[in-house]
């Protein structure tokens, strides 16, 4: 994609504070490294009502401390817009959790296609060796809230344990 009406956001490492369990390896990180960026197009205005937006997430791999990389996620501000996700290429795993924290976790893996209902909170994680690279299609009067991620956090963490993946609650 690229053109006037398509946009760019990088987030580093150092944009991600609070996001990663382990807050003395994130400290120790490099805050310049990029963890991921979006290319959105947005043919009509944020907030306006029946438009769609496109994006495309590449999401590097990496860990801080023992947790993999991962998007900082979101619930849509208007919890009745709903997201599509597909997975081009890369391995992850999307997790989504709902107001109860209740949480769930797929396999991303290309051609996979997930349809997240507008209640869920969404995040990406790359549990693989190469970029994951994955489009999105959502409401353009959906809009964000990271507010209540920020505070809360997801009640589940990738984590590798003994050279794999481990879905860890929060609380572990
Ligand atoms: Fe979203």
């Amino acid at each position: 994609m690229c053109g006037a009406p398509v946009a760019e956001s990088v987030k580093t490492l150092g944009d991600l504070k609070g996001i990663f369990r382990d807050q003395a390896a994130w400290q120790d990180s490099d805050p310049d490294r990029e963890v991921y960026r979006v290319r959105w197009w947005a043919p009509v205005v944020s907030g306006n009502e029946g438009g769609l937006f496109w994006g495309v997430t590449i999401l590097q791999p990496g860990r801080v401390g023992d947790e993999y990389f991962m998007t900082h996620g979101h619930f849509h501000a208007n919890r009745t817009r709903a997201e599509y996700y597909a997975t081009v290429a890369g391995i992850g795993t999307l997790l989504r959790m709902d107001a109860e924290r209740r949480t769930w976790a797929e396999d991303m893996v290309p051609g996979g296609l997930y349809y997240i209902h507008g209640e869920h909170a969404h995040r990406a994680v790359n549990i693989g060796d190469v970029p994951l690279i994955f489009w999105a299609c959502w409401g353009s009067d959906a809009g964000y809230d990271y507010g209540t991620i920020q505070q809360h956090g997801f009640a589940t963490s990738l984590l590798e344990r003994d050279g794999k993946p481990a879905i860890v609650p929060h609380s572990s």
